[in-house]
């Protein structure tokens, strides 16, 4: 075995992983404080030793964590068996917490069920294997394509708490791990009566909250942070502890819960911003982005589920939803080849079939009010033309 990443004995020069395991080996008459006392300095485990210790505690606590139970993807999700039959003819299943067994803290993370929401059957199973194989997995892609939705509606499927963080660029490490904030503390005083004293306390962040209690934490428009704040993540993606230095003590090293999952949403893969539709977006340090272990572009659904998904949020019907989503398809084949500057999502698509609704079925006015109006002068004459057609 390499001796790389041991540590000397000071009393042999032996590298070794734990002193304490060759002391009782090799120096049986010097016992461990001994060895402390004459050498106050000198480390006791190798960081591998570490580690080792860190994961083994790591698994006990799993032991004891809710483990819930394990149901299959066609009661979760209502996939068809053939979709989700493994290749050795089983149908594939989830980890489902148990809810009695949360605080109500963690139940309150938990998100609502969405009955209109329409899995797609490999995004849910990529999702799924990230979050059951405790890997960092990261969906980048158009806006609207329904990237912080998975996260969010596959967490609320399996009974996952799920914290949603958005990023900007003013978003600082404080904001991310927690910060000293000052609050008012109210004391009886010697003459009976309260006295209100200004009193500073640490206020642990979302990520140093998730990683305690076990929570889903979906780092939200990603490429949207700053590289050097960022680099907050990488222990974390890395399975390692959040230390947050000038913490107090009991928030000083967070020991990531068994339960807790890393997941990232983006409009780009960090490489920058393609499109030109996502001002704002950061080019991202490819450092950190090699930690996802998982990373998928989600694209547009395909028309007949997103002529569902606007059917089932809006209430019209699935003929009226067809040719808003044939409207949409124009567009974005416009957009992609150049012959106009933006493009639609799914999320301009429903409201403008709720507007529709309301407007006793004008779905070009709709599709006005929630899209085109935004576009250039020249870019609405062309999409105004494929309303047209298929409106009248
Ligand atoms: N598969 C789906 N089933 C039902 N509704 C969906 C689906 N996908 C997206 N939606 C709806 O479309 C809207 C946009 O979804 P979401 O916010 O997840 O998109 P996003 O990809 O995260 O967008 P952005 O890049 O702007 O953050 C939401 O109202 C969501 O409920
Ligand atoms: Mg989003």
């Amino acid at each position: 075995m390499s001796d790389k990443g041991k540590i000397k004995c000071e009393l042999d020069s032996a590298l070794v992983h734990s002193i304490e395991l060759h002391l009782k080996k090799y120096h049986p008459s010097v016992s461990l404080e001994e060895y402390q006392r004459r050498f106050p300095s000198a480390p006791l485990l190798s960081e591998i030793a570490k580690d080792a210790i860190r994961k083994k505690r790591a698994d006990k606590e799993a032991e004891k964590a809710n483990a819930g139970a394990r149901q299959p993807l066609t009661d979760l999700f209502g996939f068809p068996a053939a979709s989700v039959t493994n290749s050795q003819g089983k149908i594939m299943d989830a980890r489902v917490y148990d809810r009695s067994e949360f605080s109500a803290d963690d139940l309150a993370w938990v998100p609502k069920i969405d009955p209109d929401y329409i899995f797609n059957i490999d995004l849910t199973k990529i999702a799924l294997m990230a979050l059951e194989l405790n890997k960092p997995a990261l969906f980048w892609g158009l806006h609207g394509t329904g990237k912080t939705t998975q996260w969010e509606q596959v967490c609320a499927r399996t009974n996952r708490p799920f914290q949603r963080v958005q990023h900007t660029v003013n978003t600082e490490e404080a904001h991310i791990t927690g910060q000293y904030i000052v609050v008012s503390e109210v004391t009886v005083g010697p003459d009976g009566k309260d006295h209100v004293h200004a009193v500073t306390k640490f206020n642990p962040g979302p990520l140093a909250l998730a990683m305690k209690y076990g929570w889903v934490y979906c780092a939200d428009e990603y490429d949207f942070g700053m590289p050097s704040v960022l680099a907050v993540y990488q222990p974390v993606m890395e399975g390692k502890p959040l230390i947050i230095k000038d913490a107090p003590p009991e928030w000083r090293v967070i020991e990531p819960h068994p339960n807790f999952r890393f997941v990232a949403t983006g409009n780009t893969n960090g490489g920058g911003d393609e499109t030109g539709l996502y001002q704002g977006t950061q080019i991202q340090n490819a450092a950190n982005y090699s930690r996802f272990a998982v990373t998928k572009q989600v694209p547009y659904m395909d028309a007949k589920i997103e002529a569902a998904v606007v059917a089932g949020k809006s209430g019209i019907r699935m003929q009226e939803a067809t040719k808003i989503v044939q409207y949409a398809t124009e567009i974005r084949k416009s957009f992609s080849g150049g012959q106009i500057s933006n493009t639609v999502s799914p999320r301009e698509l429903i409201n403008a079939a709720l507007f529709g609704v309301v407007t006793g079925g004008n779905w070009r006015e709709g599709l006005a009010l929630a899209f085109a109006n935004r576009l250039s002068p020249t870019d609405r004459e062309v999409v105004d033309q494929y309303a047209q057609r298929l409106f009248g």
